[in-house]
């Protein structure tokens, strides 16, 4: 059994999950961003291991359709399979009404694009010059985005 549960994030949730997203974001979002994500009734989790927030994710339900936008799992707790249980744990709370998922990630960022992948998202293209990015990395201060989708179910059935 796992030692981890997920469940819906909650507005005490807040600074730890800001916290993780301090640790892994060049560009990360405010506590503010994600007290609206809750107000705006998105579909938010976290993953909690003994008692303690360990990742989150955020999804943004349109209709049948939904954007993924953003996640992350605490980097001392990285490799070990969260990451995936989380995603598809959220993607599955979305239920079966949901029929397309859609998501831009960093066109570096290869752990994601990798997990994504193994969630069954595929590459439909690339946004240029998307993101904010470090100018010691990149000349321009930007980064490619990589726009990925996953289809759910059969859509014609
Ligand atoms: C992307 C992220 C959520 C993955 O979480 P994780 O718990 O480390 O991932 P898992 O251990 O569940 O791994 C699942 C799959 O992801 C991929 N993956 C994870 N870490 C990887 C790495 N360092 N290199 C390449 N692929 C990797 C692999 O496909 C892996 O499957 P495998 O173990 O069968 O090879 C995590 O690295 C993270 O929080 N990164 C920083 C934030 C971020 O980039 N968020 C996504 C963009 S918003």
């Amino acid at each position: 059994m796992p030692k981890y549960t997920i469940r819906s994030m909650l507005q005490s949730d807040i600074p730890s999950v800001a916290a993780i997203e301090r640790q892994v974001e060049f560009h990360p979002w405010s506590e503010r961003q994600f007290q609206e994500s809750l107000e705006a009734g998105q579909r938010c989790t976290v993953m909690v291991d003994d008692g303690v927030v360990i990742g989150f994710c955020i999804l943004q339900p349109v209709l049948d359709e939904a954007n993924l936008l953003l996640m992350a799992i605490d980097p001392k707790y990285q490799g070990q399979g969260r990451g995936f249980a989380l995603l598809e744990e959220s993607i599955e709370q979305l239920g079966e009404r949901c029929v397309m998922i859609f998501l831009e990630v960093r066109a570096s960022n290869r752990p994601a694009i990798s997990l994504y992948e193994k969630v069954g998202f595929h590459q439909m293209g690339i946004r240029k010059n998307y993101y904010l990015a470090d100018r010691a990395l990149f000349a321009n201060g930007k980064e490619d985005a990589v726009l990925m989708a996953l289809t759910r179910g059969n859509p014609f059935a």
